[in-house]
């Protein structure tokens, strides 16, 4: 019998009392850039610090053991929030993010049915509205109007933009074969897109049982941007060999180069042929709210089917992606199965998000895309936006000032490739910078591969990082690398 009274119980105001008090220090420190911004260790390190397994099997048996358990663990965290994080496109949050988390993780709504969690699914749908309505996708009279108008675009919200791809080329076959939900997919289907896609495309096309073969991959320029006038003999192509192209995807940007590929191009070229458009802007559909970087995705509100992540460039915390559709049809025709527990027909309360996602149950992601906005207003998303593109473009012009660096071209986003003397260090060599890097603690930055040569790689998107820490990253490349050349020459 379980008795909550047998077990250890905590006064609720004294734990989150301590906990942020130490939260509190945590961001402090990381922003002065007092901690190593990450540190690389074995997870065996990482347990016996913890004292994982005593605390599984016994519970905590004091306020002081959990607060030295939740300091231990912030220790052994990555700091994004130091100014030297230039890592993985995964957001800087406001320091004030985790709100809706806790209290998610204490009320427990999840927001996909309206009646389990009304706030949450208010709250989606209102930031639906409002994405739409960048989009031009939004025929309501105001934001907070929830009613669904002829024409007009839809949107859910999803845990990551890997089930958002899945969840948009679903609706794109919906459209063009709507009985492979009960007979299976028919073998002649194929998407096109940029042969560097991100791999989310290809792993949605597996899991619906199309086979990856069925991405026919269109060429990329140098930087990883798709060449748009190759998209008609790829077509051709196809058509001659019987296969009936499914949806065309483009990036928003490129993960690698974050370059946007011609998105107008896309469309023209979609229109003409009356196929399926999927805009994958992850990271970059959020150009759309800076006013000086919105061109780059000039032709994005001619898509069908956009996914965009909040997790990425909107400081909201992993993870939150919205998936956007032109038509309101597409969304209620992606999955033609219903669970009858759950998707009520007629006048119900609210609206379900449920019947148009891949999850059943689901976090109360609204909130916290909301909240991103509502802690500083519209603008100041906006500005951030602009900010992190522009610092890409700093640290573009200082590596260019430098003749030891290379950037192989200028940026468009808050993502920028270079190399550090391509002309001495190998690509494995660029590799090891970048591990050797890492291994000091003193900066995150990340690494891949551009059309199959090796660049380091750095995403912008933490407000405090200045021109003094590129300056100091440069220099920290160098001296690890003059380092490298001395053990070779020994
Ligand atoms: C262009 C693009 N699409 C999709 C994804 C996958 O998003 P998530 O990590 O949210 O699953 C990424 C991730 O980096 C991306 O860059």
């Amino acid at each position: 019998m379980y008795k909550q009274e047998d077990h250890n119980s905590f006064q609720f105001e004294e734990v989150n009392h301590e906990i942020s008090q130490l939260i509190e220090h945590y961001i402090s420190e990381s922003k002065n850039g007092n901690t190593q911004v990450l540190k690389q260790q074995s997870p065996e390190k990482i347990a016996e610090k913890l004292e994982v397994e005593k605390h599984f099997k016994k519970g905590f048996n004091s306020v002081t053991s959990i607060k030295d358990f939740i300091s231990k663990y912030l220790e052994n965290t990555n700091h994004l929030r130091s100014p030297r994080y230039m890592g993985h496109q995964v957001a800087v949050p406001q320091d004030l993010s985790g709100i809706p988390d806790w209290i998610h993780g204490t009320v427990n709504n999840p927001s996909s049915l309206y009646e389990m969690g009304p706030a949450g699914a208010t709250l989606e749908a209102f930031m639906m509205n409002w994405m739409l309505s960048k989009l031009g996708w939004f025929k309501g009279d105001n934001l907070q109007d929830f009613t669904l108008h002829k024409d007009s675009g839809s949107g859910v919200l999803t845990h990551g933009g890997s089930i958002a791809n899945l969840t948009a080329l679903s609706a794109a076959r919906a459209a063009i074969a709507p009985e492979a939900w009960t007979e299976g997919s028919p073998k002649d289907l194929v998407v096109m897109g940029p042969s560097t896609a991100h791999y989310s495309i290809a792993r949605a096309i597996s899991i619906m049982g199309m086979g990856k073969n069925a991405f026919v991959p269109v060429p990329v320029d140098e930087n990883e941007v798709l060449i748009t006038s190759a998209l008609e003999s790829v077509y051709q192509e196809q058509l001659k060999k019987g296969k009936r192209v499914m949806a065309v995807v483009a990036n928003a940007c490129a993960t690698s180069t974050g370059l946007f590929d011609n998105l107008d191009d896309v469309a023209n070229f979609c229109e003409k042929h009356s196929l399926w458009y999927h805009v994958d802007g992850a990271h970059g559909a959020v150009a759309l709210l800076s006013e000086k970087d919105k061109e780059r995705v000039g032709g994005i509100e001619r898509a069908d089917s956009l996914i965009w992540d909040a997790h990425k460039m909107m400081r909201v915390s992993a993870l939150c992606t919205a998936v956007l559709y032109k038509n309101y049809t597409s969304q209620v025709n992606t999955f033609q199965q219903k669970g009858s527990y759950v998707f009520h027909e007629g006048d119900v309360i609210g609206m379900d998000s449920m019947p148009f996602t891949v999850e059943c149950t689901k976090s109360a992601l609204g909130f916290k895309l909301y909240w991103s906005f509502a802690l500083e207003g519209e603008k100041a998303i906006s500005d951030f936006i602009s900010n992190s593109f522009q610092q890409a473009k700093e640290l573009y012009n200082y590596l260019r000032e430098r003749s030891d660096f290379h950037c192989p071209y200028k940026p468009e986003s808050n993502i920028l490739c270079f190399q550090y003397q391509p002309e001495i260090f190998s690509d494995e060599q660029q590799l090891n910078l970048r591990y050797r890097l890492i291994e000091t603690g003193d900066f995150y930055i990340t690494s891949c591969e551009v059309q199959e040569k090796r660049y380091l790689r750095t995403v912008l998107m933490n407000p405090l990082t200045q021109k003094k820490d590129f300056i100091a990253l440069a220099e920290r490349i160098k001296t690890i690398a003059t380092s490298i050349i001395k053990s070779a020459v020994k």
